[in-house]
């Protein structure tokens, strides 16, 4: 199986085992969790679920859901009282305990808003993504405010951290969030403790949020390349 089949085999398979009817539903970013709304689209439409209120994480998600008439709302709204039963969302990394990192698409302060809302939290992913230590291959994103972009990179590399501002792809300059900030990506030259590195770094000026996801215990749907869905809680 290639990584795109897996991507597909873990979103349905978690769509197909935690979604159920009337649930207030977190629906994440990027190219995994696209089969997860694809297939809660396809459970609407058949009439096997029914009475779902979807939160999406980015202006991605969104799209896919109008693609799918899935109905969206914000998370400040009536029908979800800022709560959701369930987050379904894609991973950068993910260790042996299920923490992660998130954010390589750029939503991680909306997807981290949605998975410390909900009840419960599921990630899928494939076995690419699982690692020993956060941080090290593939770097945290951390979301700041433009005037912080200087001090904040500075902060960020005391903490032996190789820190680099996202530059925007077909676009000169930076990447700029759907909250006008940006991204410093920051990769750890050593082994770091995630739990403590979640809350330092929200303590630097003009830092608004960062990928590490560490205070939840997701179930994580990882799909490997024999066809198999692992699912580790
Ligand atoms: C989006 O900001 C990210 O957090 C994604 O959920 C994460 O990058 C995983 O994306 P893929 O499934 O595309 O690898």
């Amino acid at each position: 199986m290639n990584s795109d089949d897996m991507k597909i085999l873990a979103g349905r398979t978690a769509a197909d085992a935690l979604v159920k009817s009337g649930m207030k539903l977190g629906l994440g970013t990027g190219s995994t969790a696209v089969h997860v709304i694809g297939r809660v689209g396809e459970l609407l439409a058949c009439g096997k679920l029914r009475d779902v209120a979807a939160f999406p994480t980015s202006f991605q998600s969104l799209m896919d859901c109008e693609k799918w008439k899935i109905p969206v709302f914000t998370l400040n709204s009536r029908e979800l009282e800022g709560g959701l039963d369930l987050t379904i969302d894609g991973a950068d990394e993910v260790d042996g305990e299920n923490r992660c990192v998130k954010g390589g698409g750029g939503a991680l302060l909306i997807e981290k808003l949605a998975a410390y809302a909900s009840s419960s939290f599921a990630l899928v992913a494939d076995e690419r993504k699982l690692v020993k230590s956060l941080g090290m291959s593939f770097p945290v994103p951390v979301e700041i405010i433009p005037e912080a972009r200087v001090q904040a990179a500075r902060a960020l590399e005391a903490f032996g951290a190789e820190v680099i501002l996202r530059a925007a792809l077909r676009k000169a300059g930076p990447v700029i969030t759907e909250h006008g900030n940006l991204i410093l990506d920051v990769r750890f030259r050593e082994s770091a403790d995630p739990v403590v590195m979640e809350d330092e770094i929200n303590r630097i000026p003009g830092v608004v949020e960062n990928g590490f996801f560490t205070r939840l215990r997701p179930v994580l749907y990882a799909a490997r390349g024999d066809g198999t869905v692992e699912v580790r809680k």
